[in-house]
């Protein structure tokens, strides 16, 4: 491994929020060095470490993800998938993080519905933890890989129109990438029904729109979410027909944004909700493939970073 400098000071990756820009460009600048070499991967960075994917919420790219990156770094991996429904808030993830710990694991990387469950468990178990995304809060890997695409296009984040559509309110990936983006230097907007964006969320930097046509306004770039039913009572949309009239963005609305504007959407997709199925699967306009090739390559520069750091802290 060649020593690259990531600039970072913490054996856990829990969120973007407080990550600096130095450490924010690195992994970037690390991610596209690593997605050069996609055909050659295999490296020897995680040789006789233990990789174990704790997954209390359905996933079905960001386990593979995290599990191809492990592997091709030369890790042992372990999935444990959890049904959502076996959870006794809190208490179940701390017993199996202290029957994991005993195992004796180089990273534990977690996906749970409670916000705030990646940091609570890192304070019980010797091991890195990687958030893969807890509840509402933050899902930092999926930020990086959107952030890294965008370079990868050529696009700088500083000075970039972003607008974020959907359900904002209930989104771990809105959050993550708020914090990336508003960092970078890039203008941030988030558009939905007022259920869906928070209330107070001004206070991250962004502007609120409440409509397509002024809050796709010369966008660059207009990143799409999922409605995220699993967290709502019910009370936030109104039919999916509806929510699709208002807020779905096909070819057609999104002659509103900038010309040549692009779409992200981190899957997974619901086609004729919040996307038309002709604009997911026009590749021109499009990044929704590259995310995902992306996704490896930045959970590869993760890994290194952690594995880095507890070389340097925990010597
Ligand atoms: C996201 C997640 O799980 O937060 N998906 C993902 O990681 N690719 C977004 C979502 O579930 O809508």
């Amino acid at each position: 491994m060649d020593n690259f400098n990531y600039y970072f000071d913490n054996i856990h990756l829990l969120g973007i929020q407080g990550m600096n820009k130095k450490t924010i460009q690195s992994i970037l600048e690390r991610a596209q060095y690593f997605n050069q070499k996609k055909k050659n991967r295999k490296n020897k960075i995680l040789k006789d470490s233990l990789v174990i994917n704790l997954f209390f919420e359905n996933s079905t790219r960001t386990k593979a993800s995290f599990e191809i990156a492990a592997k091709s770094m030369s890790a042992d991996i372990l999935n444990i998938s959890v049904s959502s429904s076996s959870i006794k808030k809190g208490e179940t993830l701390i017993d199996t993080a202290a029957t994991l710990n005993a195992m004796h694991p180089d990273f534990l990387i977690l996906r749970h519905p409670n916000s705030g469950a990646a940091e609570m468990l890192s304070k019980h178990v010797e091991c890195s933890i990687i958030n893969a995304g807890d509840g509402r809060h933050e899902h930092p890997t999926q930020a990086l890989l959107d952030a890294a695409v965008i370079k990868e296009e050529g696009i700088n984040l500083e000075g970039l129109k972003i607008a974020i559509c959907g359900d904002i309110l209930n989104s771990r990936v809105a959050r993550s990438n708020i914090y990336l983006l508003t960092t970078m230097g890039a203008q941030v907007s988030v558009i939905g029904p007022p259920t869906l964006i928070p209330k107070d969320i001004e206070r991250m930097g962004v502007k609120v729109f409440f409509d397509l046509n002024s809050g796709l306004k010369s966008s660059d770039i207009i990143m799409i979410l999922r409605l995220q039913n699993e967290r709502m009572d019910g009370s936030e949309t109104p039919s999916k027909r509806e929510y699709y009239s208002f807020f779905g963005i096909n070819e057609n609305n999104l002659k509103l944004a900038k010309k040549n504007a692009l779409v992200m959407h981190p899957g997974p997709m619901n086609r004729g909700v919040e996307i038309a199925s002709l604009l997911a699967d026009n590749n021109e306009i499009s990044l929704v493939k590259k995310q995902v090739e992306m996704g490896v390559s930045v959970r590869i520069a993760c890994l290194e970073m952690l594995k880095l750091s507890r070389n340097k802290l925990l010597k």
